[in-house]
């Protein structure tokens, strides 16, 4: 996928949100949201692959001092976020609620560097279309906009489990990576734990909650020790 003029989800944007509820009713919404009454109200939220804007307004409702900062790959999908929280009538768009920047954090994540750190980091069904080094870096390059007790909640499809027990999960996982690579141009091809990752950057598991029998994972992960900006 490249930022360079549409990004993949451009295409996908208009019937993202149908498809959304079709294949899975409210239980991707669910899984965004699980564990927001968990997190310690943030000061500045960094939402990355944010999509239409259903978390974010969700957060705002909940956090209305939180500065919302908005990064996707996709012009359009950046615009349905904006136009979400501007009908809401509660957010100042582009001014002191909310920011909205066109990043694409994989390929040109140059826009990350001027941001301000922040105290929380969101990642919903985002991680999943990164695999292998992409993940990594993207996982650091997050990291990297993180303040030292920053929290990270990430929202996503969990990975699969081993033999018939991940049967139901893998058939789903390859469901939607056939239909993300052929639309988005999604590269990565199955669910990885970013685990190992956030660990590296001092993030440690505080609690998680599985939805839909396990197919979906939500984590909330904190910083504990005091880490400075580590380096990527
Ligand atoms: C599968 S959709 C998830 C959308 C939404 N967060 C949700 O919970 O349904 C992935 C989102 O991440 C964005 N995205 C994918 N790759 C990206 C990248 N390299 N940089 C920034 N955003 C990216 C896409 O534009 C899209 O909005």
């Amino acid at each position: 996928m490249s930022c360079d003029d549409r990004s993949g989800f451009d295409r996908v944007a208009p019937v993202y949100g149908i498809l959304e509820r079709l294949a899975f009713g409210g239980a991707l919404q669910a899984t965004r949201t699980a564990l927001l009454s968990e997190v310690r109200p943030p000061q500045r939220a960094l939402i990355v692959g944010e999509g239409e804007g259903r978390l974010a307004e969700a957060m705002h409702e909940r956090w209305p001092e939180t500065r919302l900062v908005i990064v996707d790959a996709s012009a359009v999908q950046l615009e349905r976020a904006r136009r979400r929280l501007a009908r809401r009538g509660s957010a100042r768009c582009d001014g002191a609620e909310a920011q909205f920047l066109r990043v694409d954090v994989l390929h040109a994540p140059e826009g990350l560097c001027a941001l301000e750190p922040c105290d929380l980091i969101v990642t919903p069904f985002v991680l999943d279309c990164f695999s292998g080094d992409s993940l990594r870096d993207v996982v650091d390059r997050l990291a990297h906009c993180a303040t030292p007790r920053a929290q990270w909640l990430h929202a996503d499809f969990a990975p699969a489990r081993a033999g018939l027990r991940g049967l139901r999960q893998r058939l789903w996982h390859r469901s939607l990576y056939a239909f993300f690579g052929a639309t988005a141009g999604v590269a990565a091809r199955k669910v990885e734990d970013p685990a190992s990752h956030l660990e590296r950057h001092g993030f440690q598991r505080r609690c998680s909650k599985h939805l839909r029998a396990g197919l979906l994972v939500t984590n909330l992960w904190e910083r504990r020790e005091s880490v400075s900006r580590m380096g990527s």
